[in-house]
This record gives structure tokens, sequence and C-alpha cells, in this order.
């Protein structure tokens, strides 16, 4: 038997995703300590894990690099990469939102270009276009929030979970685009090969979350 490769996404999504995988009764507990390993092998089960950047996912998944990914749905609509979405896992809800200062609500169709700076440059193009607003895209790494208290943009498209982030900062949520959540995601040959062994695992991990 061929081992497995299933792709977790590196942060919060990870430590989740590794509790249920014990719960299972995976040997894949060595990911919660915080060391520099990045692969790991349940030899019982003959399963290989791999920590990866969470936009990262999709391309291991898409080149079967990984059979399986365990990554959200904000990055599979970014990356829009060729893969077998299978489940959603429910855990890890959150929202993609459009936010701001109170002061932009129900105006941004008025600036024009609007000036959005985001981790996801796809998924606010695809918003706005599909309100045929006009933006200026300004491609940010993280801690997005600053951007409209500094001046950097009108508004931001970036995740809201708590929003605590957001009050923090005195700014709001002006429209929701999309919830997010965690999903399994398969390479489209190995849905295939090894579709009884994927079905296990997506079965199991579906009943656990
Ligand atoms: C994410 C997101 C928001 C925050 C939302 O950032 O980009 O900033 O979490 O969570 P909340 O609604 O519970 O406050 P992350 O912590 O991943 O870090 P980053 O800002 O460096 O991207």
């Amino acid at each position: 038997m061929r081992y497995l490769t299933i792709a977790l996404a590196k942060g919060r999504l990870a430590e989740l995703s590794v509790k249920i995988l014990m719960d299972l009764g995976f040997d894949c507990g060595e990911m919660l300590q915080k060391t520099r390993k990045l692969i790991f092998t349940d030899e019982k089960n003959k399963l290989k894990f791999i920590l990866v950047k969470a936009g990262d996912v999709p391309t291991y998944v898409e080149y079967g690099a990984a059979d399986v990914g365990i990554v959200g749905r904000d990055t599979i609509l970014e990356e829009g990469r060729n893969v077998y979405e299978m489940v959603d896992l429910k855990f890890g809800r959150c929202n993609m939102c459009v936010c701001g200062p109170a002061s932009m609500r129900g105006s941004l169709a008025s600036h024009s270009p609007l000036r959005v700076a985001s981790k996801y440059p796809n998924i606010a193009k695809d918003f706005f276009e599909s309100k045929n607003i006009a933006i200026e895209l300004i491609k940010l790494n993280g801690s997005v929030e600053l951007a409209p208290l500094t001046g950097l943009s009108d508004v931001i498209v970036d995740i809201v979970e708590t929003g605590s982030t957001l009050r923090e900062n005195g700014l709001e949520v002006l429209e929701q685009i999309v919830p997010l959540s965690a999903r399994i995601i398969v390479n489209r040959v190995s849905a295939k090969v090894e579709r009884d062994r994927i079905a296990h695992i997506v079965t199991e991990m579906k009943n656990r979350t």
C-alpha cells in the first residue's frame, strides 16, 4: 500500500485538523509540537502529513504532491486551483467581508476607483466586478486593517471571525462577501485511484465535526 499524503494549512486550521485526526486514531500529534519539521509519517496507517502555507495547499493537491488537503474556503476561492472540493468540515467558520470606517457605508460605488487593500486580490476583484464597481487593488500580506487607518486604502476585503480586530481598530463590516469554513480538497486522480481510503478519511472527519 502506498502512502497517502495529507497537506495541512499551517496556523489555526492545522491545529484544529490535527486534533481531529488524532481523535480518529492517526499518529500525527507530533505536529502540535513547535518544531521546524514539515513532514510527519504515520507508519501504521501509511499516511504522510505535510505542513504548508495555506495558499500552497491547493497547489500541492492540484499537482498530486499531496492527495488530500485541509484548507479554508478563502484559500480555495483565492487560488482557483483545479482540485476536487469534497466536504465542508464546518470548523474554522468565518466570513469574507468588505470592511472600512462607518463613513464608507453605502458609498462604495461613489468612489471611482475605490481603493481596496487585501490579502485576497482575486476574491476582491471578483466581488467588485460583480457589483460593477471600479477598484484600485492594493495587495497586502497581513495586518490589512491598517490600510484604511493610514490612508492607504478606502476599504479592505478580509476575513472576519470574532470581529475583535475590526472593533479594536474602529472599523466595521460594510458588506458580507461569502461565508467560509475548513474544507477537504482532493487531487482529481487520487479521488479515483485511492477512492476508498480517501472516502474513509473524509467520512470519519466529517462525522467528528
Ligand atoms: C486574520 C484576518 C483578520 C483577523 C480576523 O488575520 O486577516 O485580521 O484574523 O479575526 P477576528 O475577527 O477574530 O479579529 P490573522 O490573525 O490571520 O493575521 P494577519 O493580520 O497577519 O493576516
